[in-house]
This record gives C-alpha cells, structure tokens and sequence, in this order.
C-alpha cells in the first residue's frame, strides 16, 4: 500500500519525533519534505533523515499530500488556514491556539475547506489508554465514580519555548482535560491550584506545579496533578475507578532490565515523552494517513482540541481567581 506523503513544518522537540517517525514507524503515511523558520536545524535533520528539505511553507505544502503542524503553538493558526485553503488535510499539534476566537476561526476555516483536521492528543492512540477506553466505553467498569491522572515533565522546556506556550494549564493540563473528557464524560466544574517551585516561572506569570479538580456532568469527581519538573522522570499514569472495577496505567519501566545488588533493585525510568509514547506518537500519524486516505473524520477533532482549551482557560481562571469555574455545556458542538 502506498504510504501518504506528509510535510512537516516545524521540527523542534515535537516536529522531529514525527518526522522520524513518519520515516521509520508509520506504516500507513511517509516523510515527503520537511520545513523550519531556522535552516540549519532543518538542513541537519533533513540530511540525517535523507528527505527533502523546503525553503518556505508553500514549498512544503507543494510538495506534501498532507501536513503536519509542529511549529510553536502561536502559529498552528495561521499555518493550518493556510494548509486547509491549499487543499491539505491537516495534523495540528496541540493546542491550536492561545486564543479561542482564533481557535474557532480555524476550525471553521479547515471545516470550509472540507479536509481531514486532526489535533495531536497522542495518548487517544496509545495502546494502554485505548484498550481502557474501549472496556471503559463497553461498560465494563460501571459508573465512574473518580478519575485521577498525573502528567510530570522531568525538567523543564526551554525559556523560549515557554514563552510562547500560552501558560502551564493551556501547554501541559491540557492533555489531561482531553483524556478526562474522552475516558469519562463531559466537565461541568473546574478548580484549580497552582504553584511556582521555581522562581523562573513565576518571572513569567506562570506556574509549574498544578492540582485540578474537576466535576463531571454524570456525577464523577476527578483529580489531575502536573508538574513541569518532577526531576525524577516523565510520568504519565491514571486511575478511573468505577462501581464495577478499576482501570489503572501506570509508567512503563524504561527497559525489562533490573538491576540487582545487595538490598536493592534498580530499574530505568522513562525520561521524557517520546520515551513513554513510541508507540503513540507514530499510530496517532498512521490514523491520519487513514483519514486522509478515506475521508473519515479524525477520531481527535478541532471542537474536541477546543473543549479542552476551553477547560484549560477555565483552571487558568480558578489559578487566578481562587474560585471554581462553571462550564456552560453545549458550545462546542
Ligand atoms: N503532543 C505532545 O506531546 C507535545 C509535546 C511537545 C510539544 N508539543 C507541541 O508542539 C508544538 C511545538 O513544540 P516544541 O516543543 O516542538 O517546540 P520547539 O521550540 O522545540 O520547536 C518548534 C520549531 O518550530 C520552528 N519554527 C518556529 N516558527 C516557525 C514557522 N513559522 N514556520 C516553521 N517553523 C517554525 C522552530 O525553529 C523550531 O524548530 C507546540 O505547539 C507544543 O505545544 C506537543
């Protein structure tokens, strides 16, 4: 079967992960070219890879079936109306902004021009979550009752990046909001605490530690906890208890290998995401290919990446204001 040919534009700490993947993982779509506002990194990578490297966006698009958006997030917007409008579907990593009216212009921009658009929630795709999404939609877990997940960088992003990231709940929570949404159900309350353990990111306005607590429109309560430094490892694990049973994922091990001395047993931990997620990040690629390929609607849509903005803006604002936020249901149909 050929594999669909997807650009890459942006190949940072994300947009590389795709494009090796698009190279080495994906059975379903391949590396057509690649593009990056900085030439070196692009040239280096390109050479590294063996592919084709595009002087500017409309090179890429002129050489790509479809992209993928993996530039800084202040300009997914911008980048994907421009994408659409060519006639290319579109991968966008998350979020698809820092601003909701741009988020639902886009959105709608891309609905206008009727390509696939699908935004880069990667545990949808991972084997774990999506085994326990199939038994938790099956009914075999009964009511929920609680969800509970940990999302912890190791260390944190660089400065730059920071920056530009629209801030801890909209950058980092906002995978857990579109996992409690998908596991559990719709969210009616958001509550939020947040904490600056360094210095930095308070320099910034922003915080690196966070709890949320979250209300869910069928009764179940849920609790997130991220932090953008755990300096351990990269942790993402979760809980969804329900009246029936209880599905839990834990951290995977780095590797099968301990090691063992005397009153003691070590093994490696994963360091950071594309350790944890070499499986995901590669399969939520291959359904795009799949989409692409057959015109069916992405299984992560624009109105399920806005919901959880949404949700993230709403914990920004409870950080804030020290009070909990309503979610008005029905918006983002
Ligand atoms: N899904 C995930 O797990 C995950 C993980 C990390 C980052 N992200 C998302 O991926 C996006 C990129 O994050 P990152 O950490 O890779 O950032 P990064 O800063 O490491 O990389 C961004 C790259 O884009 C390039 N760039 C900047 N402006 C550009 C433009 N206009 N056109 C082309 N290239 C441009 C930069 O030169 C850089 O190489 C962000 O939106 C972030 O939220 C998602």
């Amino acid at each position: 079967m050929r594999k669909v040919g997807i650009g890459v534009a942006g190949v940072g700490r994300m947009g590389r992960i795709h494009a090796v993947d698009l190279v080495s993982r994906c059975a379903k779509a391949g590396l057509a070219c690649i593009y990056d506002a900085d030439r070196d990194r692009a040239a280096a990578l390109a050479a590294q890879l063996d592919v084709p490297v595009a002087a500017s966006f409309t090179e890429l698009l002129d050489r790509s079936e479809a992209v993928v958006i993996a530039t800084p997030t202040g300009t997914h917007a911008e980048l994907t109306v421009a994408a659409a409008r060519a006639g290319r579907p579109v991968f966008c990593e998350k979020p698809i902004s820092l601003d909701r009216a741009t988020t639902l212009v886009t959105i709608e921009a891309v609905e206008a021009a009727g390509v696939p658009f699908q935004v880069g929630f990667h545990r949808r795709f991972d084997p774990d979550w999506v085994a326990a999404a199939e038994r938790i939609a099956a009914g075999e877990l009964g009511r929920v009752t609680l969800f509970r997940t940990s999302l912890r960088d190791m260390n944190p992003p660089n400065p730059a990046f920071l920056a530009g990231s629209g801030g801890f709940f909209v950058d980092v929570t906002v995978h857990d909001l579109d996992v409690a949404r998908w596991l559990v159900g719709e969210v009616v309350e958001v509550s939020a605490h947040g904490a600056a353990s360094d210095p930095a990111f308070a320099e910034l306005g922003d915080i690196d530690t966070a709890v949320v607590v979250l209300r869910f429109a069928n009764g179940a309560l849920g609790v997130i906890d991220n932090s953008r430094s755990a300096r351990y490892g990269y942790e993402c694990s979760t809980e969804v208890m329900g009246t029936l049973a209880t599905a839990r994922i834990d951290n995977p091990h780095r590797s099968g290998l301990e090691w063992r001395t005397p009153g003691a047993a070590t093994r490696d931990i994963v360091r950071d995401f594309e350790e944890r997620y070499p499986y995901a990040y590669a399969a939520e690629l291959d359904a795009f290919a799949e989409c692409v390929r057959t015109g069916a609607p992405p299984r992560v849509t624009g109105r399920d990446a806005l919901a959880a903005f949404d949700l993230a803006v709403a914990a920004d604002e409870s950080w804030r204001t020290g009070r909990p936020v309503a979610i008005p249901q029905g918006v983002n149909a």
